[in-house]
């Protein structure tokens, strides 16, 4: 079911080049975003701007991390645990974005992840979403296997604090969109594969968004005819005037 209040993250991966660059692009985004928005807004930066853009965070802007690990401490090199994200008042996580499984992370480690943020009192932004799409809908089974995998060992009461984000890995940084039927296809997908897993009225209670080239030309379209909850952007949110956009685009209602 949709909820009443979007989502919108903006994920601004290996973007920008320096801290002041960053800071920049947060205010510009901040003088945008209304005191009144109606949408929950995210803007996951790189972890090293983080400290920064803490200092001057928006009351309608969470922020959020591209990532963590499910280790708190030890001899994890390069890594940075959840405990560490929320003393800097980092909201949400995404886990498991396919540029991370990319480089090996398996559904094992995503579901310690969600694990571990979850101890820590982040909100899971869990990535999943088929790498192409063949003709007989065998995607579908990989999609079934991701939210599988995903949500081993969680209790319902868990389940309702994650929030999963569709990303067909064909339309990420292309500019070819899933089609809004193809994300409301999806968004039944995910919710009678979750119900298989739990019950229907949990299964319909989780917030699902969709990502994969979303801009402000097709934003209102996706929104309202593909049944999910909010946005999750890459390219788009490193322009201030196209992510509000598509903040805006989710503030019209249904
Ligand atoms: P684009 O919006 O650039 O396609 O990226 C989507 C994405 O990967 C967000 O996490």
């Amino acid at each position: 079911m949709k909820h009443t209040q979007a989502l919108v993250i903006g994920n601004w991966k290996l973007n920008p080049g320096t801290t002041a660059e960053a800071k920049l692009l947060y205010s510009q985004i901040r003088k945008k975003v209304s005191k009144n928005c109606l949408a929950t807004v995210v803007i996951a930066p790189p972890f090293l701007f983080i400290p920064e853009i803490a200092k001057t965070i928006h009351p309608k802007i969470a922020l959020g991390a591209q990532d963590m690990h499910y280790e708190e401490r030890g001899a994890v090199t390069g890594e940075i645990g959840g405990g560490q994200l929320a003393a800097f008042g980092v909201q949400y996580v995404l886990i498991g974005h396919s540029e991370r499984r990319a480089l090996g992370e398996t559904d094992t480690q995503v579901n310690k992840k969600v694990h571990a943020a979850l101890k820590r009192k982040l909100t899971p932004v869990v990535c999943i979403g088929e790498r192409t799409r063949d003709g007989q809908g065998q995607f579908y089974q990989d999609v079934a296997t991701q939210i599988k995998a995903l949500t081993t060992g969680l209790t319902a009461v868990q389940l309702q604090k994650v929030v999963i984000a569709y990303e067909p890995i064909w339309a990420i940084g292309t500019g070819l969109n899933a089609t809004a039927e193809n994300v409301k296809e999806m968004q039944l997908f995910i919710v009678s594969t979750l119900t298989k897993l739990f019950e229907r009225k949990v299964a319909e209670k989780i917030l699902l968004i969709y990502g994969g080239s979303v801009k402000d030309s097709n934003a209102r379209e996706l929104y309202t005819q593909g049944g999910m909850s909010g946005f999750l952007v890459g390219g788009a949110s490193l322009e201030a005037t196209e992510f509000a956009a598509i903040i805006h685009a989710t503030e019209l209602g249904n």
